[in-house]
């Protein structure tokens, strides 16, 4: 199950988004905003609510969208047990995946077009996690979130 969240922003790069994952044959849920008319919305709640159902279990990663990625991206970054990703090309998203582990995705729709926002997302669901060191620097990571010295 993939969490989809987005400001006023993203709402139509969203639909593309929830589009695509229809083809790829992958369930997904849409955690808001649903009124691209909404100006006076607020991104981080909408990046909460994701992160959320991805650190919960319900959804297995997200996909998330405001105006540059970056404001809904700080905001579900603050979720323990959350990595996002902020990505505007194809190598970051998928080595993001592959090393970082990353669970969250977030782009910004005033700064990729569809059809890129798209194939980063694409690259970013298929690639798999490689494991090894790189767990060793995700272990790492968790210190860092739970107030521990990451060597400690
Ligand atoms: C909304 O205007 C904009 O600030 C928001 O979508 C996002 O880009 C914040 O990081």
């Amino acid at each position: 199950m993939i969490a989809l969240a987005c400001d006023h922003t993203g709402v139509a790069l969203k639909g593309e988004l929830a589009k695509m994952l229809d083809e790829m044959g992958l369930e997904w849920k849409d955690f808001g905003n649903y009124d691209a008319a909404n100006r006076d919305d607020d991104y981080p709640v909408f990046g909460y609510r994701a992160a959320q159902a991805v650190a919960s279990g319900e959804c297995d990663r997200g996909i998330l969208i405001c105006g540059t990625g970056i404001g809904i991206g700080i905001a579900a970054g603050k979720v323990k047990g959350i990595r996002v990703c902020t990505c505007s090309d194809v190598y970051s998203a998928e080595l993001s995946k592959r090393h970082n582990n990353s669970n969250i995705l977030t782009m910004g729709a005033r700064v990729v077009g569809t059809e890129l926002a798209k194939m980063i997302a694409r690259h970013w669901l298929t690639a798999e996690f490689e494991g090894g060191r790189h767990q060793r620097r995700i272990d790492m990571i968790e210190r860092i979130e739970n107030g521990l010295d990451p060597e400690a």
